[in-house]
Formats: C-alpha cells, structure tokens, sequence
C-alpha cells in the first residue's frame, strides 16, 4: 500500500455517532479536507437500487461502485448530474447501504477513489475503517460512540429538524441492525484500529468533543 505524506485524521464508529459533525468541523477548524466516505458506499447503493440490481448480485454491485463518478460541490452531491444530497440520507438508502458496505468487491472499487481524498493540506476521514484499512498510517485515529440510545435519540430529533416522520423504537432497533451487520462483516469489519484512540460522546457536547480531538491532534503532531 502506498503511504503519503498528507495528514490524515480517522475517525470511525457506528452509525449516527456524531462523526460527520464532529469530522466536518475538526476539517474546518484546520482548513483541512474532509472525506464523508459513507457517502460513497450511499452512493453506490442508491445507483445500484436505480438500476434494478439486486443486493444479492456482488457481480453488479461491484460494477456499479466502480463506475461511480459522484460529484461534490457547494455542500450538494450529484449523481449523473442529479442532486441526490437528501436521497442517499433516506432510511431506506441507510438500511441497504451496510449490505453494498458488506461486499468486498464494492470496498475494493471505492478504496482509490478515498485514498485521492488525501489532498494537501491534509484529510479529516470518517467512516468505519478509516484507521483500520484505508488510511493505516494516520497519526491521529479516533473511535468514537455513543449508547445506542442516545445515537437513536439524535438521529430522532435530526429527521423532526426536517420535517420527516419519526419513531424512536424503530431508529434504536434499525441502528442496532446496521451496526451489527457492519461489526460481523468478513470484509472490513467496523472496529477500532489498535492504536485508536476511544472516544464515548454519550454524555459530551459537540463543542466539547471537537476541542478534545483538536487537543489530541497537538499532542500527536
Ligand atoms: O457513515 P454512514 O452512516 O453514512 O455510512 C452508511 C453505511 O455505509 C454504514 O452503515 C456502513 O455499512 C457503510 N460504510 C462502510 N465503511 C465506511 C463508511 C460507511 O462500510 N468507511
């Protein structure tokens, strides 16, 4: 594997952890790219179910990741020219997404297309294996949690913030799904590198969990 010289921040953990909040701000705060890699396994998923591939068919799934020419521009992501920023977040899209993610031809295809997110002046990652597979050589890696309770309880107050239908029962029970299939994949399963660094946000503000992975970032530099 070929290893850069770009700093590179991972931040990984399980679903609605906080972690592109958290990610997306640690990039601003340092004038640092930021790569949303479960944006990428969204959207392979959401082309793949636009076109009518099964979720059994790895063959295709594997195709379709490997095609994928996503677009990012001014906070929108567009999809052969269509804006599918709010499509790929549907619960739908989340739910079939960690079974594309379990794939390994699907993660194979997506790999170079985060490894050239690695830009100057560096990267802020977050995803699952950030630390562990794709960028194992970042100084700083962070696993971050929370209670599935809690993670649920924010996803909840998210989907009312957009004016969508919720129910707290359903988000806690399909959350704990999607981690699990993403803890007990053969391929790139979620877990912390070991040399991580964990972080439970259960009980910490966004502020309070941005200021402690800047002052580790000091520490590591
Ligand atoms: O981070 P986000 O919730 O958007 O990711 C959606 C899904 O994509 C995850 O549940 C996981 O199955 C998959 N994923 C992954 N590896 C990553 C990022 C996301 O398998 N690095």
């Amino acid at each position: 594997m070929k290893h850069s010289n770009i700093p590179v921040i991972a931040i990984d953990g399980p679903a609605a952890s906080g972690k592109g909040t958290i990610a997306g701000r640690v990039a601003k705060a340092l004038g640092f790219h930021y790569l949303d890699s479960g944006a990428l396994y969204r959207l392979a998923t959401l082309a793949a179910l636009k076109a009518g591939i099964s979720l059994d068919d790895a063959q295709a799934l594997e195709f379709t990741a490997s095609r994928l020419a996503p677009v990012f521009e001014a906070g929108r992501i567009l999809l052969d020219g269509e804006d599918v920023t709010q499509a790929i977040r549907s619960e739908a899209v989340s739910a079939a997404t960690s079974k594309v993610a379990a794939v390994p031809g699907v993660r194979r295809a997506l790999f170079e297309l985060q490894r050239r997110a690695a830009r100057a002046p560096g990267l802020v990652a977050d995803g699952r294996d950030m630390g562990t597979v794709v960028f194992p050589e970042a100084p700083l890696k962070v696993f971050m949690t929370a209670s599935a309770r809690v993670r649920a309880e924010r996803r909840y107050r998210q989907l009312l913030e957009r004016g969508e239908k919720a129910d707290l029962n359903m988000l806690t029970a399909d959350l704990e799904a999607r981690d699990r299939r993403d803890r007990e994949r053969a391929s790139a399963p979620l877990k912390p590198a070991d040399d991580a660094r964990l972080l439970d946000t259960s009980a910490m503000g966004i502020e309070e969990v941005v200021g402690k992975v800047l002052e580790w970032w000091d520490e590591c530099r």
